[in-house]
């Protein structure tokens, strides 16, 4: 540690002891009726003790949940953290009382970079400026007219993404399921969002930003003590590297489009869709509340947003059916059985024969369920104090909704850790709503209430797609060198530890 270092840790040490001295007069001392936690040491909260446990925040979490029940609290650092597990609390919080808890926490100065200050649809505190934005992406990208309009983009982006399954599998003998999806998922993504069709390379690097971006944006120490900062120069500077090349590669693609929206030019010839079919075309005349019109780093900002959050939960969902699939070899038949039912053993799949296919939808609802991408939505805020359970939630705490946890309620569900896609055909899945606008909550895997996940329709129906696809055109057996293997490990979502190889055997 240098010697700044030093000096700013006394420092901060310093200014804590007088935080933490007016933060227990204004707080009585704790007596306030919030929700049970672990008792915290001075300052710092369980932010140490956390850390100290060497393993992932989700299994604290998980051990909590026994000790103190279905809501509890803790103090990391300078916030309160209030984390909701069950059903009830959880859609009283995000749909009876929906816009109290509304809004997202404060960000760290790294998040804050690579948001351009809470400007994204995911990141908008609640008010005009998250409305506009989260209006725009509804009507521009999952609007029904504009799904059907960009099908043909699904169609082409599936043709080479069959053509990589048979040439990988000809390479290795195997293929990564992830990464064949990722690519094709990140290719679709990119030519909604800007109307391009661009090199191959391109589209590996944006994902490869992508991934990046991820990682570097995940809650760490500052988040929790923003005066801890400093400490953390070195990231600072490696964030503002990742932020140029992420401008880098997105920046050309947003003055090509507008060059050809607002000049008809197209000189490489690479805009293919219509004028007003992208989604960056709206973005160019929206005007921001707050903002105004949208400048490049903001641009980059809420185009980026689609491939952050819709890239890896909808891949993440693919791998995991392809693992259950390839150990369970009767599902796999069924489901089969069902797309030759439908469309013939070389019939073409359309968007709309996938809809109507029941079995289908039963192995996607069942993966949601027992592999749900999101054990957490993420970060909200409450704008006011309110009431939840009996406690007392005070304004602007962090909450967090652990949605898996009812996915493995032995209350809800019957042997919830056995992959049975039945139950949503004639079993306790029947007529179980995701979204929790109406009837009984049992999962909740895109959230609920106002910051539902907008991307529903749009990730379901990549997923659905692609999976009929792969389906109807190979068997798929696990890679005899490398037996699946469904440890999982989290990051941003819930991945498989060992990524998935299979075997695939032409129909
Ligand atoms: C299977 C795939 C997906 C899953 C499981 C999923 C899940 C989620 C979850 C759990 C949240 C947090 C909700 C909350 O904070 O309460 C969320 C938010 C969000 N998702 Fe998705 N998502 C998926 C696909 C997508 C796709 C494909 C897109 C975009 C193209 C997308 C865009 C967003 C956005 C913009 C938000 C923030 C909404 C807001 O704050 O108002 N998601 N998603
Ligand atoms: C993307 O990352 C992978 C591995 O992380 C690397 O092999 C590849 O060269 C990168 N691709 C581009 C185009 O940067
Ligand atoms: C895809 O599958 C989901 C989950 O089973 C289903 O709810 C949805 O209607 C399907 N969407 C399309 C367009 O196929």
């Amino acid at each position: 540690m240098e010697l700044i270092d030093l000096l700013i840790l006394g420092l901060t040490l310093f200014f804590l002891a007088i935080w933490w001295r007016s933060f227990i007069v204004i707080n009585g001392g704790g007596a306030k009726n919030l929700p049970p936690g672990p008792p915290g040491w001075p300052l710092v909260g369980n932010l140490f003790q956390i850390i100290l446990e060497r393993r992932h925040f989700i299994f604290v979490i998980r051990d909590l949940r026994k000790k103190y029940g279905p809501i509890f609290s803790m103090q990391m650092g300078q916030r309160t953290l209030v984390i909701v597990t069950s059903p009830d609390l959880i859609h009283e919080a995000l749909v009876q009382k929906g816009p109290i808890f509304a809004s997202r926490p404060p960000d760290s100065p790294i998040r804050l970079l690579f948001s351009v200050g809470k400007c994204a649809v995911n990141s908008a505190e609640y008010g005009p400026l998250w409305r506009t934005l989260r209006r725009n992406f509804v009507t521009e990208l999952i609007s029904p007219v504009r799904i059907k309009q960009c099908s043909w983009v699904r169609e082409w982006a599936l043709e080479s993404h069959m053509k990589r399954l048979k040439s990988e599998a000809l390479e290795n003998g195997y293929v990564d399921v992830m990464d064949v999806c990722r690519f094709t998922v990140c290719s679709i993504l990119v030519f909604i969002c800007f109307g391009a069709k661009i090199s191959d390379d391109w589209i590996q690097d944006i994902d490869n930003v992508t991934k990046d971006v991820m990682l570097i944006t995940i809650p760490q120490l500052p988040d929790y003590l923003p005066i801890l900062t400093p400490l953390f120069r070195k990231q600072m500077k490696r964030a503002k590297d990742l932020r140029k090349t992420q401008m880098e590669c997105l920046v050309p693609l947003i003055r090509n489009r507008r060059a050809f929206v607002e000049k008809g030019e197209n000189p490489k010839l690479e805009m293919l869709s219509p004028v007003g079919a992208a989604y960056v075309d709206s973005l160019f005349t929206l005007n921001a509340p707050g903002r105004g019109l949208l400048g490049e780093e903001e641009l980059v900002t809420i185009c980026s947003e689609l491939f952050v959050a819709g890239i890896d939960t909808s891949t993440s969902v693919l791998q995991w059916v392809f693992l259950e699939l390839v150990l369970n070899q009767d599902i796999q038949e069924k489901l089969y059985r069902e797309i030759v039912e439908s469309v013939g053993k070389d019939g073409v799949i359309r968007e709309e024969d996938v809809e109507k296919m029941s079995y289908l939808n039963a192995v996607v609802k069942e993966t949601l369920r027992v592999h749900s991408p999101a054990h957490f939505t993420l970060s909200h805020a409450t704008t006011e104090e309110t009431e939840l359970g009996g406690y007392k939630i005070p304004s602007n705490v962090n909450v967090e909704f652990y949605i898996e946890w009812m996915n493995e309620d032995p209350d809800l569900w019957k042997d919830p850790g056995i992959f049975r896609p039945e139950r949503f055909i004639d079993g306790d899945g029947v007529s179980v709503d995701m979204t929790g606008t109406k009837g009984k909550v049992k999962m909740l895997p895109f959230g609920a209430g106002r910051r539902t996940c907008p991307g529903l329709a749009l990730g379901l129906l990549h997923v659905n797609i692609t999976l009929a696809r792969m389906v109807q055109a190979f068997k798929w057996l696990p890679a005899p060198h490398a037996p699946p293997d469904p440890t999982e490990a989290f990051a941003f979502t819930v991945i498989m530890k060992n990524p998935l190889k299979a075997v695939i055997l032409p129909r």
